[in-house]
């Protein structure tokens, strides 16, 4: 098993959180025999110091080659005056549609043993288990006319049939193999955009009478994810509501940090956590590193068809957290062991060869 990955650990945390995530990689190649090769590259405020722009055609160029690509995160405070066309932000928008990843899958699980982490009492978060299918290349984050005249300032939401029927798809495809239940979001008391969605997204759903398909506004489902989140399957969202109601969903995980995201659907699926370079706690070797870590698992079930070795790293953060070490997002009192990024990069790459070592012992008898 050969796979090239392209590595863009980016700003901030992302550095520190991606060498964890690729630490973990490395272990379960190590163990399983597979080669595994990282080729990193610049991208966001890293690439604007180095060469003036926030996504290199270097980096880009890796990315096509690749198998697949890790990303850590990209957002500097010294670009944040720069116009949308060279902000670090605008680096990761043209990646996401250079690769074509158009399905942004974001699982928002309340692992029990941080439950005490949520803001919400345990008993509403037990047994919240939700994947958001974001939409990703589309409304408007790209629609067209967008700019400033002026005082006044101006963006598009867009979206096409095809462009909601494709991420639709995805999304009953998941809902099937899930406890098939879909929840479409939608704004369609107002919204053409949505009135599209909804007809796009109810017509397919005739196509999968296996799935139990319902519609909630965006506003509602905002709501009802902090009331009844384990009411909740697949979640469907376009790209700006999905962006929302996903670190909404951080409360549920207990943490920004335990958030993963895979986009595919493209020509290279990219793998990234839900969180940004959280310019805050950079530099400090504090950053949960299990959103990124996660998101390596779910570069080996998308992209490098590996479901067991990704099933390993997600039992062994579950393993770690059982536990008891935390990081200090997630540490509550009572924490039995609070420790530092690369410390818990290293408690979850021991717990992968332990989980590796139990299946390999279970199939040789
Ligand atoms: P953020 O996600 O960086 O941080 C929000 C809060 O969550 C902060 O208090 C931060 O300390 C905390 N946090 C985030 N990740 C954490 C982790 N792994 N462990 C512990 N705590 C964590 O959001 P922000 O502060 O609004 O944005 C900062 C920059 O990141 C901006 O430039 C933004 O555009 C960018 N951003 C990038 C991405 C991405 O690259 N995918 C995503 C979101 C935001
Ligand atoms: C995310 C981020 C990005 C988005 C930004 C940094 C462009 O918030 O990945 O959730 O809005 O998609
Ligand atoms: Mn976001």
């Amino acid at each position: 098993m050969k796979l090239r990955i392209t590595v863009l650990p980016g700003d901030g945390i992302g550095p520190e959180v991606t060498r964890e995530a690729v630490r973990v990689l490395r272990t379960v190649a190590d163990v399983q025999g597979y080669e595994f090769t990282f080729d990193e590259r610049a991208i966001g405020g890293v690439a604007i110091r180095e060469c003036g722009m926030p996504l290199p055609p270097d980096t880009l160029e890796s990315c096509r080659k690749s198998d697949a690509v890790l990303l850590g995160a990209v957002g500097a405070p010294e670009f944040d005056a720069l116009p949308p066309e060279k902000r670090c932000e605008t680096g990761l928008l043209a990646l996401r549609r250079g690769l074509g990843g158009f399905a942004n899958l974001r699982p928002a699980v309340c692992h029990p043993a941080i439950a005490d982490c949520s803001p919400l009492r345990p008993e509403v978060v037990r047994g919240a288990d939700i994947l958001f299918v974001r939409e990703l290349l589309g409304g408007i984050y790209f629609g067209e006319p967008r700019g400033c005249d002026g005082a006044a300032a101006f963006n598009t939401m867009r979206y096409t049939e095809p462009e909601i029927e494709r991420v639709a798809r995805i999304a009953f495809d998941l809902a099937r193999q899930r406890r098939k239940k879909l929840t479409s979001v939608d704004k369609a008391n107002v919204l053409e955009t949505s009135q599209l969605w909804r007809r796009t997204v109810t017509r397919l759903g005739s196509e999968y009478p296996e799935v139990a398909l319902e519609h909630c506004l965006v506003d509602a489902c905002a709501m009802k994810l902090v009331t009844s989140p384990a009411s909740f399957d697949v979640v469907l969202t376009e790209n700006l509501f999905g962006d929302i109601l996903s670190d909404e969903a951080a409360a549920i995980a207990g943490s920004l940090g335990m958030l993963a995201s895979a986009s595919i659907g493209g020509a290279v699926g990219l793998y990234e956590p839900v969180h940004g370079s959280a310019p805050d706690i950079a530099g400090r070797g504090i950053a949960n590193p299990l959103g990124a870590i996660a998101s390596a698992a779910l570069l080996l079930r998308y992209s490098a068809q590996l479901p067991e070795d990704a099933s390993a790293i997600e039992r062994a953060i579950g393993d770690v957290l059982n536990a008891g070490y935390r990081t200090p997002d997630i540490r509550r009192n009572g924490s039995k062991f609070t420790i530092k990024t690369a410390d818990m990069g290293k408690v979850v790459a021991e717990a992968v060869v332990q989980v590796l070592e139990r299946e390999h012992a279970y199939h040789a008898v």
